[in-house]
């Protein structure tokens, strides 16, 4: 069997598509050994002395694991000084880190939720990292927090690496998806599956059940349907799956098709979802659009949601595309039905 390694790869998606400048092409790559490394960290758990919570709080007000701080670091020391970013945003962190002036400047904007999954972190349970990459705005001087206010449509790169019991990149430049696994014996990241397609019909939905009594109408509808199973309007009996790290969820999502929920819950009213859009959401759905599946928030398309702030939050419903239609669908009706009385 031909092995083609990622730099192959994006040598030829260059070389075939124009889609991957040399900058966007190192900034991969420099992500790929960022992962690489965070890979072995997670890999080492105890005996790296890695595990366990770092005792401070990031800017969502979430107490940080070790690995989260890890994690974060070694995004960003592997990708200061390579010329190809001018800066980067990390669920992580407050604000933009913009590249130190002892280093040239790109053209390119990086953002990543270093570790995802957090509470899997300890219990030896898949957990990853999700980046997205936009580009700087034509004409802007310095770099701002305002330049990274795009919409996920104006991604140029996205994707995440899953730390499981094999470590899988997933990647999208807007040329569908690709797989890479990690050879460890190599040291490299091994192409492994291309043209990645979500079936568009699935018996299988992931939402974090214990929230049930917090859900809209709709959320509480599609679900009530799966679970009346073959005796109920689907005529057909589901399965649940419930990971609590996205990364993990997604990439089944991507392998076998599925739903994914996170859904505005009563808990917190006041914010639109649990999840992040600009370095959650976004890449996720463009990742399962490129392969064939649909992300909404119920409403409309996420990567159409205009961007206001770093850390904005989004509902989130991904996967395969007739699912996600019937449940945004719910949503439409719900509307209409409350705005005719
Ligand atoms: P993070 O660890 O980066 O904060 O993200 C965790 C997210 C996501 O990965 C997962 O789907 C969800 O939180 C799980 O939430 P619950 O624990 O509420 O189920
Ligand atoms: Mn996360
Ligand atoms: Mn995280």
């Amino acid at each position: 069997m031909k092995r083609i390694s990622l730099t192959r790869y994006l040598v030829e998606q260059q070389r075939a598509n124009d889609s991957i400048p040399s900058q966007l092409r190192l900034l991969l790559e420099v992500v790929a050994r960022a992962c690489k490394s965070i890979s072995q960290a997670v890999n080492k758990g105890d005996l790296g002395g890695v595990l366990g919570v770092a005792h401070t709080e990031n800017v969502q007000g979430e107490v940080q694991k070790q690995l989260d701080i890890i994690a974060n670091e070694v995004l960003i020391e592997a990708n200061e000084w390579g010329g190809h970013l001018a800066a980067m945003a990390s669920e992580e962190m407050d604000t933009i880190h913009i590249v130190p002036n002892r280093y040239p400047q790109g053209e390119y904007l990086l953002l990543f939720d270093p570790l995802d999954g957090s509470s899997n972190i300890d219990v030896n349970v898949s957990i990853g990292t999700i980046f997205s990459v936009l580009k700087k705005p034509e004409g802007s001087r310095g770099v701002t927090e305002e330049d990274f206010l795009q919409s996920g449509a104006q991604q140029v790169a996205a994707g995440y690496c899953v730390y499981g019991p094999q470590t899988t990149l997933v990647l999208t430049v807007g040329q569908g998806v690709a797989m890479f696994t990690l050879d460890r014996e190599q040291g490299s990241f091994v192409l492994t599956k291309e043209h990645v397609q979500v079936p568009p019909d699935t018996k299988e939905f992931a939402i974090n059940m214990s929230n049930m009594r917090h859900w809209d109408a709709p959320v509480k509808r599609y679900v009530d349907e799966c679970l009346a199973g073959k005796e109920g309007p689907r005529g057909k009996d589901f399965n649940m799956r419930w990971i609590a790290s996205m990364v993990a969820d997604v990439h089944r999502i991507l392998t076998r098709g599925g739903i994914f929920m996170y859904p505005w819950d009563k808990r917190e009213p006041n914010k639109p979802g649990k999840l992040r859009l600009m370095y959650e959401a976004n890449p996720m759905s463009w990742l399962i659009e490129q392969a064939g599946g649909a992300a909404t928030n119920g409403h409309e398309r996420i990567l159409d949601i205009p961007a206001t702030q770093l850390h904005q939050r989004v509902s989130v419903v991904l996967g395969s595309k007739n699912e996600v239609e019937r449940v945004t669908q719910y949503h439409q009706e719900a509307r209409a039905n409350s705005s005719s009385h």
